[in-house]
C-alpha cells in the first residue's frame, strides 16, 4: 500500500463587522504556495508556512443578487480569491474521486471558534460548503452513470454525530441520551459509536433533510447548553457503496466511508487559567480536542521515525478518527485562518498545527471483496464471538492486559467486555442483513420507520414568508434560524407553559405576551421581575414590537421578531440580526464601551471577553437561583498590577460569592466558562427532572475549595535604589485585584555583601549604576510586617518571584492576626553584575503577592439566592460593575513615591560631595593654591563622608604648588607625598570599607592624571579626569535640576571670589 501524506490547506477569511469597524490590521498573506504571517507587535521577520493548498477568501470577492460571494474581476486580488466552488473543486472533488475508487476520506477543518471552519465544511445559505456540494454532486453523477446504462448498485448512508464534553450524540435522533452513545472497538472496522443511525438517503434532497433535522436537533441542544457549538465536534458520514459483477463474475462491494468534520474551535493559546481548577469536569470539554494535537504529534514523530506511542485511546475523538488519522484513509485538513492582528497567536498556533499534519502519513486501501466473501468472514466472525461468549473467555484488547487488576476490576472489565462483544455481534448481524437486502428495501424500511422528525421544512420555510414568527439566534451562526415559533393568535404567551413553550435559566411558566392588534404587534413581560429585554433594553411595561426587534427571554433564550408585512411594506433595508449584535446591545446597555473606534489590540481582545462573558455570568447567576445554590457571580476587569503579575494583559475575571458565608473566589474566566458549562448540565438534569440532579461536592461547580489560598492583594517594589547602592524603607499599600487598598506593608531595601552584611549606605553608593556592571551587587529585601490586611483571613504570607528566578520567596504563614510580623529577609545580587543585571535593577521590580486563607464564618445566616440576587441587583442583568476598576491606588504611585524617596537620597549625596568640592576650592584659596593633585581631589570627591573629606581637605596646605610641565606634575605631586599626608591615606583606607578600599587600590595603581577645572567661568564647569594625550575642553553632564544649580551657585560664588584657575 503507497503511503501518502495527509494534505493540508489553509484557508484566509474576509474581516468580520467588529474587525472592520476597528480597522485591524492583516496579518496573513498568501503567494503560491506559501502563506505569511506577521507579528503585529514584533519587530520580527513574518513567519512563512507552506502547504498543499492555500485559499485567499480574505478580499477580493463580491456578493451577486443572490448572496453568493464570487471572485470581483475588478478588485487586485480577484483572481486570488477563492469562493466556495474553487475549494470544493480542489478538497471536494478529490474526496468524491477516493469514494468512487472506494477509499475511505476524511475531511477536518481545523482553527480557531470564528475563523471559517463551518463556512469551508458546511456553508452558509447560498454559499454551500464542501459537505452540501458532495451530497449533491454524488447523486449526480450516481445518476450520470444510471443514465449511460450503468448496472451497478449505488447505496448512500448518511449519520450525523457531534461530541460534546467527551459524549456523543447522535444528531439524527431528536430525543436526549443521557450519557450518549458508547464509543466501541470493532475488531475490523475500528472505534465506531454505538447505535447511531445511519439512515439510507435516496436523493441529494433526502440528505438536505437529514441535514436540516440534524442540524435543528443541534440548535435545541445547544440553546439549552448555550453555546455548546463552538465546543462540539460534528462528524458527517456518508457510506458510499457501489455493488456489481467483477470480472470473474463475483458478486462485489467496494465500500467507502467518507467522513467531515467540523471541529470545535480550538482555545485562545493563553487560555491557561482552567489548569488547577480541582473541578475536572469542565476542562474534558476540549479533550478531544487537545488530545487530537497529541495524537497529530506522535503521529508526525513517527513519520520522521520516531517510535512514538499514539494516544488515540485518550478522547472520544480520536477514536473515532483514528482511521482518518492513522490508518485506512485518505486525509485533508483545512485550516481556517482568522485575519486579524488581535488573533496573531491563535493563527500562529493553527498554522503550526497545520504544519505538522502535514507530516502525516497514511496508507489508504481499496475496500473492494467479493459479497459473498464478506458475510463469510462476517459469520465466522461472529461464530467466533458466540463460542467466546458462551465460554466466558473474553480478551481484552490488545495492549490493554494488565497484571495488576483487582478481582473487583476484572470482573467490571468481563462485564464490559461482554457488552462489547454482544454489541459487535449485533452490528455484525445488521451488516449482513443489509448486504441481503436491497437498497430500495432498506429506504423503504427507513421511511417506515418514521424517516427522521416528520418535520416538513419547506412548508415552514414558506409560510415564514408571510406570518410573523420568533427565529432564534444562537452564538454560533451556523445554528441561527433553525427554530420558530409563529405568532398567530391575537394573543400569544411565552414562557416555560406558554403557547410558545421553551426552557431555560429564568424562564418563567408564562413569562411574556406577544399581541396582534390588526398587525400592530407588542409584548409585555407577564411580571415585572421575569427577565425579558426588547433590544437591550430590560422590558417593564407593555411596548411596541417591530419587525427586526431583538427579544431575550431569561437569559439564554435570544430570538429576532420577524414580521413579513411590516418588512415588505417597508422601504428601511433591516441589516441581518446576529447573535453578537443582541449581546452587544446588552453590554452597551450595561454601560461597557463597546465601540470599535481606536481600540488597541489589548481592548479589543478585552471587548471579545467582555463579550463572551457578561451572558455567561448572567446565566451563572440564574441558574444559582434557580437552583439555589446560594453562589453569586460578578465580572471584573483587572490589571496584571492587580492580579499580581508584572506583565500581561488586562483580564476579564469573576468575582464568585458564597452569599451566607461571604467566602470569595476570583477565578479566572477560562475557569468560569468550563464551570458554567457543567452549571449547564447540572441545569438541564433539573430540568429533566432527574433525580438526583446535584452533584456531589467534590464535582459541584458551585463549589469552590475552602482551604484554597486566596490572593488578597498585591505591591510592585521597584528596585532602581538597588542600582545606586541606596538604602530604602517605605510603607507600601497593598492593592487588591480591584485596585482598593487592603492594608499596608513595611519594606526596606539595603546594600550589603553577598552574606548579608549591611553596607553603611554612604560607603557603597553610585553616582551612575553602569559603574556597578561586572562588580559584586547585593541587597537585603526585608519584609518587616504587614499592617491592616482584612480580618477574614488567617494563615497570612508573602512572596514573590525574584527576576525569573524558578521558586519564588515566601515568608512565614501568621494566623490570627490582621498584622503579621513577618521578620522576613533575602539577600538577593549578582557576584559579577551584567549589563542586564543593572538594568533589571535600575527599571525593574518585583511583584509581592499577600495570600491567606479565609476563615470560617462563626455563625452561617440562610439566605434564599434569589432574594439575595434580588437584593443586590443582579436579577436584571446588574453582573458587571463597569466602575470596579477605578483604582483607589494607582499603581504608578507606588513606582512615583519610590522613585521620589531614592531621588531625594540621591540628591544629598551629590550634595554632600558638591559641598566638599566648594570647601576644597575654599581652602586651596585661602592658601592661594594654583593646583591640588587629582589624587587628592578625587579623594576629597569619592570621600564617604563629610568627616572623611575634611580630613582630606586639611591636606591641601602641604600640597605643592609646582607649576611645571603637566605629565610631570601629577607624578611630582603624587610622589612628593609627605609622610604625614601617607599616613592620612593608610587611615582613610582603613576606614573604607572593602569594595572602596578595591576601588582606591585600583585607584592608586592607575597613573595619575591631572585633574582639570575646565569652564570655570561657566555654570557648567564640571570636574573631569582629563583622558590621556587630551587637551582639556568643556564637557558637558546631565544632572538633576536642584544638583545643577547647586553646581552653577558654588562655581559662580567661587568664581566671585578668585580667578586662578587650576589646570
Ligand atoms: N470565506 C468566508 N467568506 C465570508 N464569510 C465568512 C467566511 N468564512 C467565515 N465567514 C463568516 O465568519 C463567521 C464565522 O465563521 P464560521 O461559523 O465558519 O466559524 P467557525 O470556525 O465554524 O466557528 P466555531 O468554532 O464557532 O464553530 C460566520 O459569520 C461566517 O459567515
Ligand atoms: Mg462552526
Amino acid at each position: 500500500m503507497p503511503e501518502e501524506n495527509v494534505r493540508v490547506a489553509v484557508r484566509v477569511r474576509p474581516f468580520n463587522r467588529r474587525e472592520r469597524e476597528r480597522n485591524a490590521t492583516l496579518i496573513i498573506d498568501m503567494n503560491g504556495a506559501t502563506t505569511q504571517i506577521t507579528d503585529p507587535a514584533g519587530a520580527d521577520e513574518p513567519r512563512k508556512f507552506t502547504f498543499d493548498y492555500s485559499f485567499w477568501s480574505h478580499d477580493g470577492s463580491k456578493e451577486d443578487a443572490n448572496g453568493y460571494y464570487g471572485p470581483d474581476t475588478s478588485h487586485p486580488n480577484g483572481k486570488k480569491f477563492a469562493d466556495q466552488k474553487k475549494v470544493y473543486d480542489a478538497l471536494g472533488v478529490a474526496v468524491l474521486k477516493n469514494a468512487w475508487e472506494g477509499y475511505n476520506s476524511t475531511l477536518f477543518a481545523y482553527g480557531q471558534t470564528g475563523s471559517g471552519k463551518s463556512w469551508s465544511v458546511v456553508g452558509y445559505g447560498i454559499n454551500k460548503g464542501i459537505v452540501p456540494m458532495f451530497c449533491d454532486d454524488v447523486f449526480k453523477q450516481i445518476e450520470a452513470k444510471k443514465a449511460e446504462g450503468d448496472k451497478t448498485e449505488f447505496e448512500i448512508t448518511f449519520s450525523m454525530l457531534e461530541i460534546y464534553n467527551e459524549q456523543v450524540r447522535d444528531l439524527l435522533d431528536s430525543s436526549r441520551q443521557k450519557g450518549g452513545l458508547r464509543v466501541r472497538q470493532h475488531p475490523k472496522l475500528g472505534f465506531y459509536a454505538d447505535g447511531l443511525k445511519i439512515v439510507p438517503v435516496s436523493d441529494y434532497a433526502d440528505i438536505e433533510k437529514r441535514m436540516e433535522e440534524g442540524t435543528q436537533n443541534r440548535t435545541v441542544a445547544s440553546t439549552n447548553m448555550n453555546a455548546t457549538s463552538s465546543r462540539a465536534h460534528t462528524i458527517v458520514g456518508i457510506t458510499f457503496v457501489q455493488k456489481f459483477q467483477n470480472a470473474a463474475g463475483e458478486e462485489t462491494t467496494k465500500t467507502a466511508v467518507t467522513n467531515l468534520v467540523d471541529l470545535a474551535g480550538s482555545e485562545r493559546a493563553d487560555s491557561t487559567g482552567a489548569t488547577g481548577d480541582r473541578l475536572k469536569e469542565g476542562a474534558a470539554i476540549n479533550q478531544s480536542l487537545s488530545c487530537l494535537g497529541n495524537v497529530i504529534a506522535a503521529l508526525a514523530d513517527r513519520s520522521s521515525g520516531k517510535n512514538t506511542r499514539v494516544p488515540y485511546r485518550d478522547s472520544v475523538l480520536t477514536k473515532l478518527l483514528k482511521n482518518a488519522l492513522g490508518g485506512n484513509s485518505k486525509t485533508i485538513m483545512i485550516a481556517a485562518l482568522s485575519p486579524a492582528d488581535i488573533n496573531f497567536d491563535e493563527t500562529l498556533s493553527t498554522l503550526r498545527y497545520a504544519d505538522r499534519a502535514k507530516q502525516i502519513k497514511n496508507s489508504a486501501s481499496v475496500n473492494e471483496d467479493p459479497t459473498e466473501k464478506l458475510i463469510r468472514e462476517l459469520q465466522e466472525e461472529n461464530e467466533k464471538l458466540k463460542a467466546a461468549l458462551a465460554s466466558g473467555n473474553l480478551t481484552m484488547v490488545a495492549g490493554e492486559e494488565d497484571d495488576d487488576l483487582t478481582d473487583e476490576e476484572r470482573a467490571q472489565i468481563k462485564l464490559e467486555l461482554e457488552d462489547q462483544y454482544k454489541s459487535i455481534l449485533d452490528k455484525n448481524a445488521q451488516e449482513m442483513e443489509d448486504m441481503k437486502k436491497t437498497f430500495e428495501e432498506r429506504l423503504k424500511e427507513a421511511e417506515q420507520k418514521g424517516g427522521g422528525s416528520g418535520t416538513d421544512f419547506a412548508a415552514i420555510n414558506e409560510k415564514k414568508k408571510t406570518v410573523a414568527h420568533l427565529s432564534n439566534l444562537n452564538l454560533d451562526p451556523q445554528l441561527s434560524g433553525h427554530i420558530t415559533h409563529f405568532v398567530e393568535a391575537p394573543e400569544v404567551c411565552i414562557g416555560a407553559e406558554g403557547d410558545i413553550a421553551f426552557k431555560g435559566p429564568s424562564v418563567v411558566a408564562k413569562h411574556a405576551i406577544i399581541r396582534d392588534d390588526g398587525g400592530k404587534f407588542t409584548i409585555e413581560a407577564c411580571d415585572v421581575t421575569n427577565r425579558l429585554l426588547q433590544n437591550g433594553k430590560a422590558v417593564v411595561s407593555k411596548q411596541p414590537l417591530k419587525h427586526n426587534d431583538r427579544l431575550i427571554f431569561g437569559t439564554t433564550q435570544y430570538f429576532v421578531f420577524v414580521n413579513p408585512k411590516e418588512r415588505d411594506a417597508s422601504k428601511e433595508k433591516f441589516p441581518e440580526v446576529t447573535f453578537e449584535m443582541a449581546q452587544e446591545e446588552v453590554a452597551k446597555k450595561s454601560g461597557f464601551d463597546m465601540s470599535g473606534e481606536n481600540k488597541s489590540r489589548e481592548d479589543a481582545l478585552l471587548q471579545e471577553d467582555m463579550l463572551e462573558i457578561m451572558p455567561a455570568v448572567e446565566e451563572a447567576n440564574a441558574i444559582s437561583q434557580e437552583l439555589d445554590k446560594k453562589m453569586k457571580f460578578e465580572s471584573m476587569v483587572v490589571s496584571p498590577e492587580a492580579r499580581g503579575e508584572l506583565s500581561g494583559r488586562t483580564e476579564v475575571m469573576i468575582k464568585a460569592t458564597n452569599i451566607e458565608t461571604k467566602h470569595e473566589w476570583i477565578w479566572p474566566k477560562v475557569k468560569f466558562m468550563n464551570r458554567k458549562y457543567v452549571m449547564q448540565e447540572m441545569y438541564n438534569d433539573f430540568l429533566d427532572g432527574d433525580d438526583p440532579w446535584e452533584l456531589p461536592p467534590e464535582k459541584d461547580p458551585f463549589l469552590d475549595d475552602i482551604n484554597a489560598e486566596f490572593h488578597i492583594g498585591s505591591v510592585k517594589i521597584w528596585l532602581q535604589s538597588t542600582s545606586y547602592m541606596i538604602a530604602m524603607k517605605e510603607q507600601l499599600d497593598i492593592i487588591d485585584y480591584r485596585g482598593y487598598e487592603v492594608g499596608k506593608i513595611n519594606i526596606e531595601l539595603v546594600p550589603c555583601n553577598k552574606s548579608g552584611k549591611e553596607f553603611a549606605e554612604d560607603e557603597v553608593f553610585v553616582e551612575d549604576p553602569s559603574e556597578l556592571v561586572g562588580k559584586e551587587i547585593f541587597f537585603k529585601l526585608k519584609l518587616e510586617n504587614g499592617m491592616g490586611l482584612p480580618t477574614r483571613f488567617t494563615d497570612l504570607y508573602a512572596k514573590y518571584i525574584f527576576n525569573h528566578e524558578p521558586k519564588p520567596f515566601e515568608t512565614k504563614k501568621l494566623g490570627n492576626t490582621i498584622n503579621p510580623q513577618w521578620a522576613f529577609s533575602q539577600v538577593h545580587g549578582y557576584a559579577k553584575a551584567t549589563e542586564k543585571d543593572i538594568d533589571f535593577l535600575k527599571d525593574g521590580a518585583i511583584m509581592l503577592q499577600v495570600w491567606g486563607k479565609q476563615k470560617l464564618p462563626k455563625e452561617k445566616k440562610t439566605v434564599n439566592t434569589k432574594d439575595a440576587m434580588i437584593k443586590g441587583n443582579l436579577t436584571k442583568g446588574q453582573t458587571h460593575n463597569v466602575n470596579t476598576n477605578n483604582k483607589k491606588v494607582d499603581p504608578e504611585k507606588v513606582k512615583y513615591m519610590m522613585k521620589c524617596a531614592m531621588l531625594e537620597k540621591k540628591t544629598q549625596h551629590l550634595e554632600q560631595k558638591l559641598a566638599a568640592m566648594k570647601k576644597m576650592l575654599e581652602e586651596a584659596e585661602k592658601h592661594k593654591k594654583k593646583k591640588l593633585t587629582v589624587d587628592l581631589i578625587q579623594k576629597i570627591y569619592h570621600a564617604p563622608s563629610n568627616d572623611a573629606a575634611d580630613k582630606c581637605i586639611a591636606l591641601i596646605p602641604q600640597e605643592k604648588d609646582d607649576t611645571s610641565s603637566e605629565s610631570s606634575k601629577s607624578s611630582s605631586s603624587s610622589s612628593s607625598s609627605s609622610d604625614d599626608e601617607k599616613k592620612e591615606k593608610k587611615k582613610h583606607k582603613r576606614s573604607l570599607s572593602a569594595r572602596e578600599r578595591k576601588k582606591e587600590k585600583n585607584k592608586d595603581q592607575e597613573p595619575k592624571r591631572p585633574m582639570s577645572v575646565t569652564s570655570i567661568h561657566s555654570d557648567k564647569a564640571v570636574l573631569k579626569p582629563q583622558k590621556r594625550n587630551e587637551s582639556p575642553k568643556p564637557q558637558k553632564r546631565k544632572e538633576s535640576p536642584k544638583a545643577k544649580k547647586q553646581t552653577s551657585d558654588a562655581i559662580k560664588s567661587q568664581n566671585k571670589s578668585s580667578s586662578c584657575v587650576l589646570l
